[in-house]
Order: structure tokens, then sequence, then C-alpha cells
């Protein structure tokens, strides 16, 4: 029997490509910069199954392209805003994630980034680089202390909750808001609160919702008017969920203390974003899963996604499991 036919939109880390490349024939997009869209819709024709990345927009045109014969979209990734779900759902296609295993490294990530905002890290290392380190003094570099401070979390799902154990580790206390408000997270104390609450209360903000209608632009002017003026804004979510160039004023104009990017809108940013020109915002490349561990577990994530999908199996982690029910 021949091997499947797949496209991956770039190689991914050994474990997972050594599993597609023993079960599929690849064609494995060689380059360091991804595939254009047109580029992907060239390459996905006649094939079984996508394996893609956040960078690629797969959308009804990539799937009608590849035709009836595609039987599976593996995202590397757990957002999946850069898929069309609805028009894979659609077409009966099953649609894969990575959820779970990169929950401590984008928690890891997130906490990094608010203590080198809160401290002053970024601004420091750059400051004594270009020999702008004259002395000691007393009022020089102030920062923002954790202890005792208040942590909102905008989304307490599965990074949102690693987030909160880490801070009370540090001794902040912890607010969140979600609309679909979970559990109690065992061994943490938060307190689920509506988001002008937060907004108004906390000492440092963390995103980690999904990019949804809802929440595209969800931190915008009015939002930052309501937050503290010693507030800082940690976002690993998506680059969309924040309005840049509210965010720039809020920056520029000190209505914040500061804030720390993992994520922009576009990305990469471009270099000419006046959010660079500023000592109190941090920019980091979209790294906030780039452990060497986590990136080899989310290779082999998709990659069992993949061939799940392409033996007719459920995928292990599917986002629109509703597929199987309407295949019934
Ligand atoms: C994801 O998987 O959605 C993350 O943004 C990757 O870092």
């Amino acid at each position: 029997m021949s091997k499947p036919r797949v496209f991956l939109t770039r190689r991914i880390l050994d474990q997972g490509q050594r599993l597609v490349q023993d079960f599929c024939r690849a064609d494995i997009w060689p380059d360091e910069l991804p595939p254009s869209h047109d580029e992907i819709i060239l390459h996905v024709r006649g094939c079984d199954g996508l394996l893609c990345l956040l960078t690629d927009r797969i959308d009804p045109q990539v799937m009608d392209a590849a035709g009836t014969g595609l039987k599976v979209i593996s995202n590397h990734a757990v957002g999946w805003d850069n898929v069309d779900v609805a028009a894979a759902t659609a077409r009966g296609l099953p649609v894969g994630n990575t959820p779970g295993i990169l929950t401590d490294a984008t928690a890891d990530m997130s906490f990094a980034l608010l203590l080198a905002a809160a401290r002053r890290v970024v601004e420091g290392d750059r400051l004594v680089k270009k020999g702008g380190w004259k002395t000691w003094a007393p009022g020089y570099m102030l920062g923002a202390d954790l202890c005792k401070t208040i942590l909102g979390i905008v989304g307490f799902g599965r990074i949102g909750r690693a987030m909160a154990h880490r801070a009370a580790g540090f001794g902040m206390r912890i607010v969140y808001s979600d609309p679909n408000p979970a559990d109690r997270e065992p061994g943490v104390e938060a307190s689920p609160v509506d988001l002008d609450t937060l907004l108004r209360e906390s000492d440092f903000i963390s995103l980690h919702t999904p990019l949804t209608v809802e929440t595209r632009s969800l931190m915008n002017a009015a939002a930052f008017a309501k937050m503290k003026q010693t507030a800082v804004l940690i976002n690993t979510s998506r680059g969309q969920v924040v309005d840049q160039s509210a965010l720039y004023d809020a920056l520029y104009t000190k209505r914040i203390f500061a804030a720390a990017l993992d994520v922009t809108d576009p990305e990469p940013i471009s270099v000419d974003s006046p959010l660079l020109q500023l000592d109190n915002c941090i920019v980091v490349p979209h790294i906030a899963s780039a452990s060497w561990q986590t990136r080899q577990k989310m290779s082999r994530m998709a990659a069992e996604n993949l061939i799940a999908g392409l033996m007719g199996k459920p995928l292990p982690n599917c986002v629109n499991p509703e597929v199987y029910i309407r295949r019934k």
C-alpha cells in the first residue's frame, strides 16, 4: 500500500518529523521562512494530510486546493486562530492542536516577562551595554515589587492557572476573569472577578485568552484607561488581543508603567514600530513555548494527530470533535 501524501509547511523537531517520515510521503517546506499562501495552495494539492504552523493561514481556499482526499489538518500549536475551523468542520475535516504540553513553558516565559518588566531587566542590560551605567544611586532605575501585589489573569485555562501557581510562589494575590469560569484551581487561591474589576485592581495583568471575536482588541484605550498607572501588562496569548496603537499611547504617556509582549500584530513586528522605541516595552519574538523539551513534545503531538487522521482514527487532540458526531 502506498504511503499517504502530506505537506509540512516547515521542518519540525526530529521526534515528530521522524514519525511523519516513517508513515508518510512528506513534502517538507525547506526554508526558514514560511511558504506564502499561494505556495501552500500549490503544495497541498492532492495531499491526504497537512501539518501547518501558526504562521500559516489555512482557509477554505487551501482546503479546497487540497481536494476531497484531504483527511486531516494538524496545527503545530495550541492556538488555532490561523485555521478556519468552521470551514474545516463544514468539510468534515478534523483539526488537531497541541494542548497541555506547552503549558509550563508558556507560563515560565510569562513570568519571566513579568519579572523583567517589573524590574527593568532588559532596559538595564541595554543601558549597561551602551555605556550608560555611571553609578549606584538610591533613586536609580526603580521598579515594582511583586510580593503582596495583585496579578490579574485574563483567561483562566491551563496556562493562566500555571501562571497563578508561579505568582502564588512570589507572594502575589491572584484574581482572574474568564467568560467560562472553570472549577477552582487546587493549591492556589484565586478569585474570579469581572474584567472591569480586574483592570482596576491589578498591579500586573497577564493575558492567556485565545483570540476570538470577543477577545480581539480586548486591551484597548478604554481598558488602559481603567488600569493603575503603576500597572504592567504581559501578553503571551495573541498579538491581536491588544490594540497596539492604544498600548503605545498608554506606555508613552506613562498611563501604565510597562508592558512585555511575546506576541505582536503583525508577526514579526515591523522594526519601525514605535513600540520598539520605548524603554518601558519589552518585545520578544513569540518564543513562549520555545524550550527544547516542549518543542519536541509539540512536534510529536502534531505528528500523532496527523497520523491518526490519516488512519481515519479520532485525533488524540482535536479542536472540532463535532466532525466525528456528524460522520455517524
Ligand atoms: C501556541 O502553540 O499557540 C503558542 O502560541 C506557541 O508558542
